[in-house]
């Protein structure tokens, strides 16, 4: 007999308590008092995975989950950081010497995510900015595929826009669409040029753009952005979050493979990104005859998914804004999306590991409508879109499942559509 483990429920801290927590951390190592408090969410994608840097949709949401910012401005160029787990060991850096990753002043570690985005504004022009004391506090769960380090980019990009008075990002309540696109763009360069992730704009969009009550609907093509009303609650239904803790890892070569097969089969296919192939059949055809023997099913396969994962996307968010109360006949139809989209992404893009697998397979057979891992995969979160009454039963269940296999403890909660970056106080 295995011992049953409780479930583990992992919910997020209050903008309060995550602000205080910065601010008396900041007080505690640099002394005096921060000028204020930034808050950027995690997110979950609900649907439309890697195709961000095939130029296809996306359908991410918020999370309540946050990490939130205390900054204070220095009168030099010094920056200086630190976050729970560092306090015994500050980072020290300076603006002038920060290059990119591989060059002389890469930057290692997660200050990467923080100072990468200075050096992406002044980059675009936004310069010279002052260096700044800087203290970190999150409740995005690490490596969980749920947008930790977008979020990291984020509550920096909203501090150092309000402190150098660039009026970017605007309010939460009245955001500046375009000035965020900037911070986006700033936040993504960070991850790509300092941290050396080669990843899309997905996850910075969400963190940045979405609004409490609403997903996001993402054009990738163009980074353009609308919000769509997302209340499954109304329709008696709820989003549960089940971060596996299998280790996740974007910047292992996985993650850049898949790109590269991407890009490979659109050189072959003569079109820029794979959204812009029109004739799915014509394309399997020409990837038969053209790609080299070696490589031949593999592109196949992940072009397949490319192309199926955007028509999903498209269909779900169809879907979601033709009817704002979901009858069980729809609730079906969009959770046999996510389970498309999973198995698609097991069989065709081979992003998943046992753990999501199994996570997937258990949310299934326990009665949700559908279940899909969630952001770049190779370890990280699964979603199941279940009836409230269920949720439980189905983390109970996956909790069990993976406790009889031997695997971590899944942590679980059930995610809101929240606020994207802003000012706290
Ligand atoms: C990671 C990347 C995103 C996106 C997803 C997969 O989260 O950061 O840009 O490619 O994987 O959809």
């Amino acid at each position: 007999m295995t011992n049953t483990p409780d479930i583990i429920w992992t919910p997020a801290a209050s903008t309060e308590e995550g602000a205080r927590n910065a601010r008396e951390l900041f007080t505690r190592i640099f002394g005096g008092e921060a000028e204020g408090v930034w808050r950027a969410p995690g997110r979950v994608n609900i649907i439309g995975e890697h195709v961000d840097y095939n130029g296809g949709p996306c359908l991410p949401i918020a999370l309540p989950h946050a990490a939130y910012v205390a900054v204070r401005p220095r009168p030099d160029r010094r920056v200086r950081l630190v976050s729970p787990q560092t306090v015994d060991a500050v980072d020290e850096l300076n603006l002038d010497t920060i290059g990119p990753a591989g060059s002389e002043g890469e930057v290692k570690g997660w200050a990467a995510y923080l100072v990468g985005v200075a050096w992406a504004l002044e980059q675009a022009g936004y310069g010279p900015l002052t260096g700044f004391d800087i203290a970190l506090w999150s409740c995005v769960p690490l490596g969980a595929g749920l947008s930790s380090s977008a979020a990291l980019e984020c509550a920096t990009a909203v501090a150092l826009d309000d402190l150098a008075g660039l009026g970017l990002a605007g309010t939460v309540e009245a955001p500046n669409k375009e000035g965020r696109g900037i911070l986006v763009t700033a936040s993504r360069r960070a991850e790509n040029d300092i941290a050396g992730a080669n990843t899309g704009g997905l996850d910075q969009s969400a963190s940045m753009h979405c609004t409490h009550g609403h997903a996001l609907v993402l054009d990738s093509r163009d980074m353009s952005v609308r919000q769509t009303p997302f209340d499954i609650a109304a329709s008696g239904c709820e989003l549960l979050v089940i971060d596996t803790r299998a280790p996740h890892q974007l910047v292992d070569g996985q993650y850049g493979q898949r790109r590269a097969d991407c890009e490979a089969a659109a050189a072959i296919l003569g079109v820029n990104l794979l959204v812009d192939v029109e004739d799915y059949e014509a394309a399997m055809t020409a990837l038969a005859d053209n790609a080299p023997e070696e490589d031949r099913e593999r592109l196949q396969a992940r072009t397949r998914h490319v192309l199926s994962e955007i028509a999903r996307t498209k269909a779900f968010i169809d879907i979601l804004e033709s009817e704002p109360l979901l009858s069980e006949e729809k609730l079906q139809v969009l959770g046999g999306l996510m389970n498309d989209s999973h198995d698609s992404l097991r069989d065709d893009y081979e992003v998943t590991v046992p753990e999501l697998d199994v996570a997937v397979d258990v949310a299934r057979a326990r009665g949700a409508y559908g279940a899909r891992m969630t952001g770049g995969g190779f370890g990280g979160s699964v979603i199941a879109l279940v009836k409230t009454e269920q949720a439980e039963e189905i983390a109970r269940a996956v909790t069990e499942a993976f406790a009889e296999r031997g695997f971590a403890q899944p942590h679980v909660f059930v995610a809101t559509p929240a606020d994207g970056a802003g000012r706290v106080e």
